[in-house]
């Protein structure tokens, strides 16, 4: 099992909409069983979940008490990827979702703000000793944003997702009915980067521990 969660100290960076989507796809390969964990009180997964019709993937509310009792228990029950999203800010309820991970995705828009302030979720994971890749969000479509927001990341040594997700309206229309953009569009430019992106993240796991 591979436990992945999305860190974050900035709001709306696309951490809930990022955790459904690769969750869903995660699921479409064959025999795997995926769960998400929602450890923000504000519950979007847990919103976007209770208006799904599809059953999977499944979703466990949680917090700082039950977190690792979850975690063991997906292990238990044969659970092949556990995705967790949590609170915008890097407290302490961050601190125990990144403890029991593999991996730490830090989704960032390329804003010169959101940027500067992804180097607490990178010393987050550094503090503990976790492997963690930056991914783009929300990129501007034909914007030299995007290259220039992949220079200044390179500072940070992070290995950087190649593909970045664009800001596309499909993205907030999927969470309204609780669907994902590959539902709605199954050949569009949203599932493509999802797909993408989720194999790309998928191969920074082989070779994790677990
Ligand atoms: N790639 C994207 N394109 C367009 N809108 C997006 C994208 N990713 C997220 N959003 C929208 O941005 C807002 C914040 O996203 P959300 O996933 O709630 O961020 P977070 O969980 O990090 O606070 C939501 O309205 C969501 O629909
Ligand atoms: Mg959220």
């Amino acid at each position: 099992m591979k436990v992945i969660s999305l860190l974050s100290r900035k709001g709306g960076s696309g951490k809930s909409t990022l955790t459904v989507h690769w969750g869903v796809e995660a699921q479409k390969t064959k025999g795997n069983r995926v769960v998400l964990i929602d450890t923000d009180p504000q519950g979007s997964c847990s919103s976007w979940y209770n208006k799904r019709e599809a059953e999977t993937p499944l979703l466990i509310q949680s917090n700082t008490k039950t977190i690792k009792d979850h975690i063991e228990a997906c292990r238990a029950d044969g659970i092949n990827f556990v995705i967790v999203d949590t609170v915008p800010d890097i407290n302490n309820l961050a601190v125990h979702a990144a403890r029991v991970s593999d991996l730490v995705v830090i989704p960032v828009r390329p804003s010169v703000l959101d940027l500067e302030s992804i180097s607490a979720s990178i010393e987050l994971a550094e503090g503990i000793g976790l492997p963690a890749v930056i991914v783009l969000n929300q990129a501007p479509p034909s914007s030299t944003i995007t290259d220039e927001a992949k220079t200044a990341l390179t500072n940070y040594s992070l290995p950087i997702c190649p593909v970045p997700i664009f800001n596309r309206l499909i993205f907030c229309r999927a969470m309204i009915d609780g669907r994902v953009a590959g539902e709605i569009e199954r050949k569009g430019k949203a599932a493509t980067e999802i797909r993408k992106s989720w194999q790309w993240i998928s191969s920074q796991l082989t070779g994790v521990e677990s």
